[in-house]
């Protein structure tokens, strides 16, 4: 039987482009987002990759909580169970501390931390009664150092990092895998007005990075690996005088 994966923020971007990697290499997908429309597009698109798997949409804010857990359990049913969880929906916005932005902030908290734990959570409750399964959360290399502008942002990707963290640890010995990845800057919506991107990938290389690396059940790993492996060590190590130039 085909193995499953549901990938929130498939609308656009990474899980876009993942659903495509997926469904070449035989999964059926449940994919979700807000923007329903654009689902149902890449739906079309994305069916005519591998005439074989099955793909299902469904409406999802993930800062709706409630319907998060409705949405994991309905899709599972839909798909006759779900192997992997890719926890990616996510935004990026600027927030400058202690300038009346703070409503940003509590956004990016709320999307990138509760929304991901709530999906996990659901996920979880999924996996333990099946008695086997894969998450998969997708942090950032800005988990690695805090950075000006960016504090919510850094801050929501080092705590699902450790979220998974633990949950890995809870879990040990349940037969549920976690996978945390720390891509670098890969060309989505989400960062294409920066002026600066360093070591930029396109979002088809990163997608395709992605899938491999959730293929291996790594535990955890930068996107691309290199050179965002160094790169992170030496970012936990700059003094704050030239982290604050960044
Ligand atoms: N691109 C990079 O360089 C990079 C680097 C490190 C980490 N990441 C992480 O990778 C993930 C995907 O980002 P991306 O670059 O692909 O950005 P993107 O193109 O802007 O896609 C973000 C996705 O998240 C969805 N989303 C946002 N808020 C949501 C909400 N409240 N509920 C449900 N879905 C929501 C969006 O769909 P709707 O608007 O339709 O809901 C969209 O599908 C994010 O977690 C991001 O932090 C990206």
């Amino acid at each position: 039987m085909a193995k499953t994966a549901m990938i929130t923020g498939a609308s656009s971007g990474i899980g876009e482009a993942l659903a495509f990697h997926l469904v070449e290499k035989g999964y059926s997908l449940a994919l979700t987002a807000r923007n329903i429309g654009k689902l149902e597009e890449i739906k079309e698109k994305v069916a005519k990759e591998n005439r074989s798997s099955k793909v299902v949409v469904r409406k999802l804010d993930v800062t709706d909580t409630g319907d998060v857990f409705t949405a994991v359990e309905e899709l599972a049913g839909q798909l006759g169970g779900l192997d992997i969880m890719i926890a990616n929906a996510g935004i990026a916005q600027a927030v400058h501390v202690g300038r009346g932005e703070f409503e940003n902030a509590r956004q990016t908290i709320e999307t990138n931390v509760i929304g991901a734990m709530a999906t996990i959570d659901a996920a979880t409750a999924h996996f333990l009664s099946r008695g086997k399964g894969h998450l998969v959360g997708i942090s950032s290399v800005a988990a690695f150092r805090g950075m000006p502008r960016n504090s919510a942002y850094c801050a929501s990707k080092a705590g699902i990092a450790m979220y998974l963290e633990a949950v890995r640890a809870e879990l040990f010995r349940k037969n549920i895998d976690v996978t945390i990845l720390y891509p670098g800057y890969i060309d989505t919506p989400l960062n294409n007005m920066l002026k600066s991107r360093p070591f930029l990938i396109t979002v088809e290389k990163g997608a395709e990075i992605i899938a491999r690396l959730i293929e291996k059940r790594v535990k955890s790993s930068t996107v691309p690996v290199f050179p965002w492996n160094i790169v992170g060590r030496l970012l936990k190590i700059l003094p704050t005088g030239a982290i604050s130039k960044m």
